[in-house]
């Protein structure tokens, strides 16, 4: 796949889809023009990916394999520079990744960000799949969330749980304030549900979804769990980016809640993925919604 397949837009188009290298297209763009950007690289898994969709019988690749994790952190960096020149003062970022390269990525993102603006180390957890007998499974994936400044968004109450099974909240009738009762003491709740913590355990991976919520694409997310990060860190009308674009799922999401989005991957396979996938997808009225099919 050649750069040429892109057609730099001179300034931030939303709602595109691109064929071709992120590096080019982010080089393209604007500074401080986007509010919200996800990133699910390669891990430098040092492993082929491959999957053949039941729905279309399509075989899709994908190939995380780097010469050396030097190499690989390269890549990487190079890219982390500029999405941070394209993230708005307000803005917020999340790096998924696991444990091949994790540590090394903080790293790189302390120095780029500053140690200052990392905000969460968001622990994904799953079940299924193979497991070794030599180590505990290794069942989580590792989201890191950087801001630009302290002045980010942060919607936690459009993401808040409900509290605890059994608890009960009461109505104090002078002040008409909710508490809960724990060991005797009251506890008065401001919220009308729990903040999330930093571990996620209620977002199966696609093995366990459903068929309609799978795209067979390898390396996969799940919609919900990009649903939480968008509504958590973007606004109706923000724009969103993801620049690894794999199955759109980013894009998708992002359409769904009424944000804009840009997304691109280098494959030809993912690209055309997407493109089914947001004129498919029967939530979005195709009159107010234009994907420019010319645009890769
Ligand atoms: C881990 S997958 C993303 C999966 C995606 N989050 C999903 O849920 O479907 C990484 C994607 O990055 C793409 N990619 C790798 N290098 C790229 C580059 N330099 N520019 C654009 N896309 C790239 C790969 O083709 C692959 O689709």
């Amino acid at each position: 796949m050649t750069i040429q397949q892109i057609k730099l837009p001179n300034h931030l188009k939303t709602n595109y889809l691109y064929l071709g290298d992120n590096l080019e297209l982010m080089k393209s763009l604007e500074d401080n023009s986007i509010d919200l950007i996800y990133s699910d690289p390669p891990f430098f898994s040092q492993r082929n990916y491959t999957t053949t969709s039941k729905a279309d019988n399509i075989e899709r690749s994908f190939a995380d394999i780097f010469n050396t994790l030097t190499d690989y952190l390269s890549f990487l960096q190079i890219r982390l520079i500029e999405m941070k020149r394209l993230l708005k003062s307000t803005g917020s970022i999340y790096i998924h990744l696991d444990w091949h390269s994790v540590h090394y990525v903080k790293v790189i993102m302390d120095s780029i960000f500053g140690y200052d603006n990392f905000i969460n180390n968001i622990v994904w957890c799953y079940t299924g799949g193979g497991s070794s007998k030599k180590c505990f499974a290794k069942k989580h994936d590792d989201i890191l969330l950087y801001s630009k400044s302290k002045n980010y968004t942060f919607n936690y109450g459009e993401v808040s749980i409900p509290y605890a099974k059994g608890t009960e909240v009461s109505t104090d009738e002078k002040t008409q304030k909710k508490y809960y009762l724990k060991s005797g003491n009251r506890y008065y709740i401001k919220r009308s549900g729990k903040i999330l913590e930093s571990w996620w355990i209620d977002i199966p991976n696609l093995n366990h979804n459903k068929l309609e919520d799978r795209h067979d694409y390898p390396t996969e997310k799940p919609r919900q769990l990009l649903e939480r990060i968008i509504k958590t860190s973007s606004n109706p009308g923000d724009i969103v980016a993801d620049f690894f674009g794999g199955s759109g799922v980013t894009a998708c999401e992002s359409q769904k809640l009424g944000r804009k989005w840009i997304t691109i991957d280098i494959s030809e396979n993912s690209v055309n993925l997407i493109k089914a996938r947001l004129l498919g997808n029967n939530s979005i009225n195709e009159q107010s919604y234009q994907l420019p099919l010319n645009s890769y």
